[in-house]
């Protein structure tokens, strides 16, 4: 990379946090993350309560940004900022903000693509994580995707598979709900599913052709079991809580694992790099080092500040894309279904 000291400012709001971080070159000077809690109440995210909470945020999240990061705003070089996927009140409110404020700075503006940053996070530079080699397969999975992409170099991306419904991440927080778990559920699933047995409970998989996920089937299955055991048993959840949880871990895991097998096999490609919320889940985890034993696999997980939906992954793509010379015009607009 290249020995100019450039300073950019990212920004994220596709969804439900308000996030701004300063990177130096490839370094991460502060990544600052306002998460909206109003969101647990409903059991999921309320646009329009998002887009009002990211406008009372952003701007105290990214004075805070250039604060820790120990500059001002007129050492940037260039703000970047999510243009989508993402909810469009959310969206707007990032790139008004960004388009605004790289004006006023009279700065090149540098517009990122959401999940090209979930899988260019890995290219930030922080000790202890290596950085993958081109070409390398990505599987972004949270409550929001679930994506394999097939990387070739930092802007050549081809996606080869993705959900055709619910996310990964749904799947996790919605049998959470089932089950009468808070929001969302991942990670108490994961915790319990430590404890329990896997194999106590089977659900069928769903048959997607090619590396295309479904997990709606999935979740109907689950709701289904339960109703059947509780009505013959009313102590059925708290009685064997802990095993349910292995079952469909067991179940979610091996669909992942069943389709980076393939994904590996189709592309000749033996990198793996994983992102997004659910890469924190210890079976993923566990899997993907089994497969390093068992197919010659390498594998990548970041950060994991780097890996749920955060600004720093928005900064990285705007250096990347600064060192290009890719800059956004002020007449771009927010896209709520951007493609890689
Ligand atoms: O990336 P993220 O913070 O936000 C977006 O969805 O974009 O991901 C949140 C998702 C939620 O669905 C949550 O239940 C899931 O990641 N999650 C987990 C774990 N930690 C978070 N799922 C399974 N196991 C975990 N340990
Ligand atoms: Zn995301």
């Amino acid at each position: 990379m290249s020995s100019q000291n450039i300073y950019i400012l990212g920004i994220e709001s596709s969804c439900d946090d308000t996030a701004a971080s300063v990177i130096y070159n490839g370094k991460i000077l502060s990544n600052v993350i306002a998460s909206q809690k109003i969101h647990e109440e409903y059991g999921g995210v309320v646009p329009e309560l998002a887009s009002r909470a990211h406008q009372q945020n952003i701007v105290p999240v990214v004075d805070q940004a250039l604060k820790k990061a120990g500059i001002a705003k007129d050492q940037l070089h260039a703000i970047a900022f999510t243009r989508g996927p993402g909810l469009m009140g959310s969206l707007l409110v990032g790139t008004s903000f960004a388009k605004s404020f790289a004006y006023g700075l009279n700065i090149p503006l540098i517009d990122v693509n959401h999940m090209q940053a979930h899988i260019l996070a890995h290219f930030i530079d922080e000790k202890g994580f290596n950085k993958p080699s081109f070409p390398f397969i990505a599987m972004t999975i949270s409550g929001g995707h679930t994506q394999i992409v097939e990387v070739k170099s930092y802007f050549d991306m081809t996606v080869i598979g993705e959900t055709i419904d619910d996310a990964v991440g749904e799947a996790y927080d919605k049998s959470g709900k089932i089950l009468g778990l808070g929001y969302p559920a991942g990670p108490e699933i994961d915790k319990r599913a430590q404890q329990g047995n896997p194999k106590a409970y089977h659900f069928t998989k769903p048959k997607v052709a090619g590396l295309n996920f479904s997990f709606s089937g999935l979740k109907t299955a689950i709701l289904y079991f339960v109703q059947r055991e509780v009505k013959a048993n009313p102590n059925f959840i708290e009685e064997n809580l802990n095993d349910i949880c292995a079952s469909i871990q067991y179940t979610i895991i091996g669909i992942l694992i069943d389709k980076l097998k393939r994904a590996t096999k189709q592309t000749g490609i033996k990198q793996i790099a994983i992102g997004g919320g659910v890469s924190a889940n210890s079976g993923i985890r566990q899997a993907l080092k089994d497969g390093e034993q068992k197919f010659g696999w390498t594998t990548y997980v970041p950060k994991f500040e780097f890996t749920t939906d955060n600004a720093a992954m928005i900064a990285i793509v705007g250096y990347l894309k600064y060192l290009e010379g890719d800059f956004a015009e002020q007449s771009i607009t927010a896209s709520a279904r951007l493609k890689i």
